[in-house]
């Protein structure tokens, strides 16, 4: 199992380039389920998350040309075994993503339930309510989703929370139903936006992607398309905070600040100058960071995928900071993490205290989530001696070649075996 060994003290300086959103390519992976042309996408992020999906996809009948590492073309001609098992689906939750296209494409899905994971229980109830009121005939038994319907109907979805992936699938299911679907209380996120334009770009009617209001027009059949995912705001929020914390100075290009607005306020309240560019986005730390509250909420509010990351900066800047998890019920494993490393946190329900420390302490830590093991690489960046990082198969799930961007940032990290 790989071990990330960082010595802490470096600010970042220099510029790295920022990959493809990883939750923009999931579902767009999923939508050549969709089609029976070839759909081509670019800027593919080359990830633990994107390979599992595409075994997923390959094993239904998908045929995969893999370009290079960051391009792909997806042939779902034939789709000869509409079925998701629980081997490949537990150990990467999105797969659920299948579910929507499957029925709506072949009529009849078996997927199993993704379970849950560290961050909570991850129910798919909305997932499942959406299919059924457009007709779809749908048992949960021994761990499978089984959907069928012969076509599924256009209906108007009211989804009781705002869900990323439910938007998601149900978006992706409509666009082949029989008439028209609205979802209301859609989530707003961009990685849905760039999903609803690869499919329209498909030749898919949908309107309001980005709103809370989402209208999708059936049609019959869909186009092959081409399609450039869109860049990793999350990624680009770390790396940002990783510069942030390490009182460092860097450039981020393949990128831009407009996803971001709720993290960038924070980083400018924290006492970073942030210029955005086009294409890109510079910031430049203060010597020593102020502590920042925050809340996270669905977008465009202060995302969930950064709560970790703020949380190792607010270890070590001036002053208390307060953050409320409202998305997931258990999203503060990171926290006894960084206790390790000398950070000074109480956490009460979703609520945790955070006391900034002069210092932290390299020591052994374990990764337990994804963003969590991105809080624990920044901390190891600040804190003093050595700190080495377990389970980093979490890391390599969502971003690209971590410790190489980092060392090119002039972090002094090392992967070991
Ligand atoms: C997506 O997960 C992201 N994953 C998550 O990113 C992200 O944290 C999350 O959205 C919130 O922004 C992908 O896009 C692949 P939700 P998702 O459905 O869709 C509850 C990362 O680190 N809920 O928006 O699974 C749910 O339990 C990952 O990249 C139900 O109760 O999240 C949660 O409390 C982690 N029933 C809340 O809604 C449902 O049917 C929001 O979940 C669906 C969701």
């Amino acid at each position: 199992m790989d071990k990330l060994l960082i010595e802490g003290g470096s600010p970042l300086k220099g510029e790295v380039a920022i990959s493809g959103a990883k939750n923009a390519a999931l579902p767009i992976l999923c939508a050549a389920l969709l089609s029976k042309e070839p759909l081509h996408l670019t800027n593919l992020p080359d990830l633990n998350d994107v390979r599992t999906m595409l075994k997923l996809l390959a094993q239904m009948g998908v045929k995969v040309h893999r370009e290079s590492a960051n391009s792909v073309t997806l042939d779902g001609s034939t789709i000869d075994n509409p079925v998701a098992p629980y081997e490949m689906v537990k150990t990467m939750r999105a797969a659920i993503l299948v579910l929507g296209p499957l029925v709506a494409r072949v009529g009849d899905a078996r997927v199993s339930l993704p379970g849950g994971c560290a961050i909570g229980a991850r129910p798919v109830d909305q997932h499942i309510k959406g299919l059924q009121s457009m007709g779809a005939e749908v048992t949960v038994e021994h761990g499978y989703v089984h959907a069928k319907v012969p076509r599924l109907r256009g209906a108007r979805l009211f989804t009781d929370m705002v869900t990323v992936t439910g938007t998601e699938n149900l978006m992706m299911a409509a666009c082949l139903a029989d008439g028209e679907t609205v979802i209301e209380n859609a989530a707003r996120e961009p990685e849905v936006v760039d999903l609803a334009n690869c499919l329209v770009s498909m030749g898919a009617q949908i309107s309001g992607a980005g709103t809370d209001v989402i209208r999708i027009r059936g049609v019959a059949q869909l186009h092959g398309a081409t399609h450039r995912v869109m860049p990793d705001r999350i990624e680009t929020g770390t790396y940002l905070c990783a510069a942030a914390a390490t009182g460092g100075q860097i450039r981020l290009t393949g990128t831009s600040s407009c996803y971001l607005d709720s993290v960038i306020d924070k980083l400018m309240d924290a006492g970073c100058e942030i210029t955005p560019e086009r294409e890109a986005i510079r910031l430049q730390a203060p010597r020593r960071l102020t502590a920042v509250s925050l809340r996270t909420a669905p977008y465009p509010a202060f995302p969930t995928d950064m709560q970790a990351q703020f949380m190792a900066i607010n270890c070590v800047a001036n002053g208390t900071a307060v953050i409320r998890e409202t998305i997931f019920e258990n999203r503060y494993m990171h926290a006894v993490e960084l206790a390790r490393l000398g950070a000074d946190i109480k956490i009460d329900g979703n609520t945790a205290v955070v006391r900034g420390v002069e210092r932290l302490e390299g020591a052994t830590v374990m990764a337990t989530d994804l963003r969590a093991s991105a809080s624990l690489v920044i901390a190891g960046l600040v804190a003093q001696g050595e700190t080495l990082v377990d389970r980093i198969y979490h890391l390599d799930r969502g971003y690209e070649h971590l410790d190489e961007k980092l060392a090119r940032l002039g972090a002094r990290v090392r992967r070991v075996r």
